[in-house]
């Protein structure tokens, strides 16, 4: 509970996809995007940007960019696509975006994680 509210967030909405939470997570960054990551200047170019790769899960949370604005998706590690059409699923394109822009301080244009 000492966690600033972005983090409890998660874990309320992503812990209860696996009975003993979500496992180990990668962050994956577009290399060209590395410095754009690494500054959090907001200033990813269009195309695929970030993945949080769910290991234990092989759910692959794809943060892309369009016109600069964050765009959201899910795969499986073979490449379908798994983007949930329920609003109300952790998996929804609605649940990613009201999380990763709803926390101002936290999240630039998509990005959450400091970069660092
Ligand atoms: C309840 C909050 C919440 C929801 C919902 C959520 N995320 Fe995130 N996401 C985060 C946080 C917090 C981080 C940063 C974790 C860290 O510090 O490493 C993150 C990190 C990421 C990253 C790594 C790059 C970055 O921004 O730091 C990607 C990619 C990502 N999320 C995509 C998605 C997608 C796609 C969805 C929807 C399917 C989604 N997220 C739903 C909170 C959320």
């Amino acid at each position: 509970s000492s966690l600033p509210p972005i983090y409890q967030g998660t874990v309320e909405t992503y812990c209860g996809v696996r009975p003993e939470g979500p496992g180990a997570v990668s962050v994956l960054v577009e290399p060209s995007k590395t410095e754009s990551y690494k500054t959090k200047d907001g200033k990813m170019a269009d195309g695929a940007s970030m993945i949080l790769h769910l290991k234990e899960l092989g759910i692959l949370l794809v943060t892309g960019h369009k016109s600069g604005d964050a765009v959201y998706s899910v795969f499986k590690e073979d490449g379908t696509d798994i983007t949930a059409a329920d609003p109300a699923s952790p998996l929804s394109v609605e649940t990613c975006s009201t999380c990763h822009s709803g926390y101002e301080a936290f999240c630039v244009k998509g990005q959450c994680a400091s970069g660092q």
